[in-house]
């Protein structure tokens, strides 16, 4: 019998939504589907204003969302713990936090990182996050709406919540790991989605495909953190990969 989680995963569960007429049909339904996150239904006609940020609606609320905190908790605490295990640690790494939204998981490594480039197509995300930036006095973090020029300038890229929505997942891992010095660890935190099915989140074979085809090394995916969601607990995955240092004469 298929479990509550897995028809979740398989998109029985319909949340995150925004305003699908100004897409042909078939990309809205997928774009609509790689959108719903964990909210309730919200009717397409009372957010006439989205357009084109589909996460509009959610930015304002965003930071009050307890399922999307505890999320970026339980994120960062298995990121730390990922690279204690390597005897690295976030700090003085350039970051560059991917999909950042407003930035729940920026304000965590903001302490400690040398600087984060915090990006993120949504304008309405950034701009929680640029609010944020100016309140807190951060002088450390930039925002911008693509990924940053250049290759080679940083030591760690995180993704929280974002692979499953991307258009392009594999062609935006290869360009993210382009940014990473050799050594530079690439992370990343997505529901999982069961099997070969039209459903939420990325599969752990779609993972493991997409950074072994970046070019990664020490390539894993396994079940990151258990977050309580509505009276459930969810397991999203972690997917990680390294890249490679180079050769020895
Ligand atoms: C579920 S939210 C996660 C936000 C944040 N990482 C967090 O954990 O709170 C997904 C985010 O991915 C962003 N996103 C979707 N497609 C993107 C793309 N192609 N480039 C950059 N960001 C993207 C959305 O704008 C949104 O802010």
């Amino acid at each position: 019998m298929r479990s509550a989680v897995t028809e979740r995963h398989r998109g029985g569960h319909r949340g995150r939504r925004f305003h699908p007429c100004t897409l042909p049909e078939a990309a809205a339904n997928t774009r609509r589907r790689r959108v719903e996150w964990h909210h309730g239904p919200v009717e397409p006609e009372e957010h006439p204003t989205v357009d084109d940020d589909p996460w509009a609606d959610h930015a304002p609320g965003w930071d009050d969302d307890p399922a999307a905190r505890a999320y970026s908790a339980a994120a960062y605490r298995s990121l730390i713990d990922l690279l204690s295990e390597h005897g690295r640690s976030v700090g003085g790494m350039t970051v560059c936090d991917f999909g950042c939204g407003t930035g729940l998981l920026t304000e965590q490594l903001v302490d400690e990182a040398e600087s984060i480039d915090a990006v993120d197509a949504s304008p309405a995300m950034l701009e929680v996050l640029t609010a944020k930036i100016a309140d807190r006095g951060w002088t450390n973090v930039r925002t911008a709406t693509d990924i940053p020029s250049g290759s080679d300038t940083h030591d760690l890229v995180v993704c929280s919540s974002v692979c499953s929505f991307l258009d392009d997942y594999p062609g935006t891992v290869r360009r993210l790991a382009e940014l990473l010095r050799p050594g530079g660890v690439f992370v990343q935190w997505d529901w999982e989605r069961d099997g070969d099915t039209d459903g939420d989140g990325l599969s752990r074979s779609e993972i493991f495909d997409a950074l072994t085809a970046a070019g990664f090394s020490g390539v894993h995916v396994a079940t990151a953190f258990e977050v309580p969601f509505e009276g459930e607990v969810m397991r999203p995955l972690i997917g990680v990969g390294r890249r490679p240092l180079p050769d020895r004469p």
